[in-house]
Parts: C-alpha cells; structure tokens; sequence
C-alpha cells in the first residue's frame, strides 16, 4: 500500500516510516515540522535504504493537503500529527482544541474527496481518564479525561467512529498507545523533545548523559509495589509494528475498532531508574518530590484485543527499552542537530 503518515517525523512515525517500508509499503510523510525535524527523515532514508517523499505543510491547509492526494494515489492514511504536552494543554487549550480537531477535520474531508477511506488514529490511553481497575480494557467506559490534550483524543475517537457509522464503507483503527519509550536499534533515530522534557524516560537519559542534575519521582506514596506511579512501557518499534498490522487489518474490514497497544505489563518509576541503570551502568540520581497533578496510581493495558484481531503482540524487554533509549541518548546527546 501506499500510506500516508501525518506528522511522520515524530517520534512514533517514523519508527512505523522505518517498519511499513520494511513491510514493503511505500510511504509519503506530511508534517510542520513544528515539534520535528527534516534531519529525522533523512534517518529514516538510512535505515531504510530507500527515499522517503515528504511534504512540508500543515494538516490544517486543505489546499495544500489537496495537493498531496492529488499527487499521490494514498490507500491508506496514518494520523499522528498533534500537539501532545499534556501540561502545556492546560495553559493553552485553545490552540491544542484548534490545531488537533481542525487537521482531523480537514485531513477527513480531503480522504472523503479523494475516495480514500482507510484511517489509522495516534489515539492514547490518556482517553480512560482516571481507571476504576486495571488491565484497562477497550470496552471499559470512559469518564472523562484530565487535560485538554487528552480530550481532543476523546473528541477524535468520537468523530471518526462518527465519520463510520455515517459511511460504512470506511475503516478506522483507533490505536490507544500506553507509553512508548525506546528508540530504533541503530541509535539514529529517537525521541527528540524540546525543551526540557515532561516525560521519565528521556528525563532519565538527559540526568544520565548529565544534561540534568536529577530526576525527581514525583511521589512515593501511590498504591503500587514500591509506592511510585506504574505505567505499561512499550517499545516504540513494537509500536510502530502495531500500526503495520493496524494498516493490514484496515485494507481487509470495514468499521470502527479501538485497539489498545501495550505489553500488559506495568512498571514503576524506581523500576524503570533501576533497570536502566543495571543495563546501561550509568547513575541515575534522583530525588523523591510531591505527586504531579493528575497522575494516577497504575495505568497498564489488557492488550488481548490487538492480538485477537491484529495478530500483534509486543515483544520487545523493559531491558531492551532501556538500552535502545540510551543508546540513542548517548549517540544523539543534541537530538537531530549536529
Ligand atoms: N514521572 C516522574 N518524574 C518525571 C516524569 C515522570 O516521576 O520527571 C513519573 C510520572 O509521575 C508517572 C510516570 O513517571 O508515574 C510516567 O510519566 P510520563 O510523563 O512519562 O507519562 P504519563 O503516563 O504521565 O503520560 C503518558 C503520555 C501521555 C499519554 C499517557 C497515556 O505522556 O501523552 O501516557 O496514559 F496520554
């Protein structure tokens, strides 16, 4: 197939850019290169050992995504293109409201113009709000999220199960992510946040790489094994090989279907600081700071659902996330740029 990946040089895109390619599917990327660089792509032509056709353009720009289904026979589309910080959500929720619901928008109506009407969504378990029980299960009602950034998943799951129950003819996998970590084995492509990072895993490698001081865990006292927060840590390359699998399943159904990708496995804060530095032998200093607003005790998947349908199951190590995400760290100390 020929699939096109919306915000294809994000960290999970071009992960799945690597292994659609090596699937044998071709892919065209659009991004804005807002929160990304064309040096991620560039990578991905390395690993790949093929050239990867890119667009520099904004999901919201219906002539210019026009353009790209008007040059391009797309079978199928992946869309992961949105802002993602769920602090950052908080201060400015219009813009997260306005950016993530128009390029879905927009992006939907060019598939529905162009006959193209395979969809593969970049949801998140951020949507399960805060869970009754775990494993967290598709079926399981939804309460409401905790941020705005969760709750333009939440409105785009509704809108694209909406889009199939107004046209049958289309196929959408609605993919919720638990917490991709890890980067490509190579070490030459990998997660690349601005700023100073919001989330554990590249916090740890910037503390390890000594770029921070100290990680703080933020509380101690959840109700989990050894009192810090649990959350089920995917590989981002068993991720990526999710959304081939979701791919496949989309060209052979019609419908709507909500896919959870994680391990079933929940980890904790200080399980995540002691593996890393076991298989990595560097330090990581931490220091042990309040609860973060919104966090909940355990998040972890019941990931029965993607291998009944998709045939997909994780099967990548905490281990292997551990060292792939130093590796990365330590090849890339400035990210994508020299
Ligand atoms: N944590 C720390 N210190 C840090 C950062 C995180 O102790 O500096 C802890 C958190 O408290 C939590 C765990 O590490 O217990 C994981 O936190 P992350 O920020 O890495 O991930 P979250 O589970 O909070 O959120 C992630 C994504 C969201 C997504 C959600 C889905 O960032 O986009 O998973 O459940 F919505």
């Amino acid at each position: 197939m020929n699939i096109l990946l919306t915000g294809g040089a994000g960290y999970i895109a071009t992960h799945t850019c690597v292994e659609l390619m090596k699937a044998g599917h071709d892919v065209v990327v659009v991004d804005n290169y807002v929160n990304s660089q064309p040096e991620a792509l560039r990578r991905v032509e390395e690993i790949a050992g093929r050239s990867v056709k890119s667009y520099e353009a904004d999901c919201c720009d219906a002539s210019a995504m026009n353009r790209i289904f008007d040059e391009n026979r797309i079978d199928a589309v992946i869309h992961f293109a949105g802002l993602k910080a769920v602090g950052e959500s908080v201060h400015i929720p219009l813009r997260y409201y306005r950016n993530n619901l128009d390029s879905t928008l927009t992006l939907c109506e060019t598939m529905a113009a162009h006959g193209c009407k395979r969809l593969v969504f970049s949801s998140s378990a951020t949507v399960y709000g805060v869970p009754d029980e775990v494993p967290l299960r598709e079926d399981m009602f939804c309460k409401g999220c905790t941020n705005p950034y969760g709750w333009t998943k939440y409105m785009i799951e509704k809108i694209l199960s909406g889009v199939v129950e107004a046209d049958p003819e289309w196929s959408v996998v609605l993919l919720r992510y638990f917490n991709p970590i890890g980067a490509h084995e190579s070490g030459r492509i990998g997660e690349n946040p601005n700023g100073i990072p919001n989330n554990l895993m590249p916090y740890i490698t910037k503390v390890a790489a000594g770029q921070l001081k100290q990680l703080s865990v933020f509380g101690n006292d959840y109700d989990t094994h050894d009192g810090t927060g649990v959350r089920d840590y995917i590989h981002v390359v068993d991720l990526a090989r999710g959304h081939v699998s979701a791919c496949d399943y989309a060209a052979q159904h019609t419908g709507c279907e909500i896919i959870n990708l994680g391990t079933g496995v929940g980890y904790s804060v200080l399980d995540i600081v002691n593996t890393f530095e076991r298989v990595n032998h560097v330090p990581v200093p931490y220091v042990i700071a309040p609860r973060r607003p919104g966090d909940v005790d355990a998040c972890y998947a019941d990931p029965g659902k993607a291998e009944r349908l998709l045939g997909w199951k994780a099967e990548k190590n905490l281990e292997d996330m551990c060292r792939d995400s130093w590796r990365w760290q330590s090849g890339n100390p400035n990210g994508y740029q020299a």
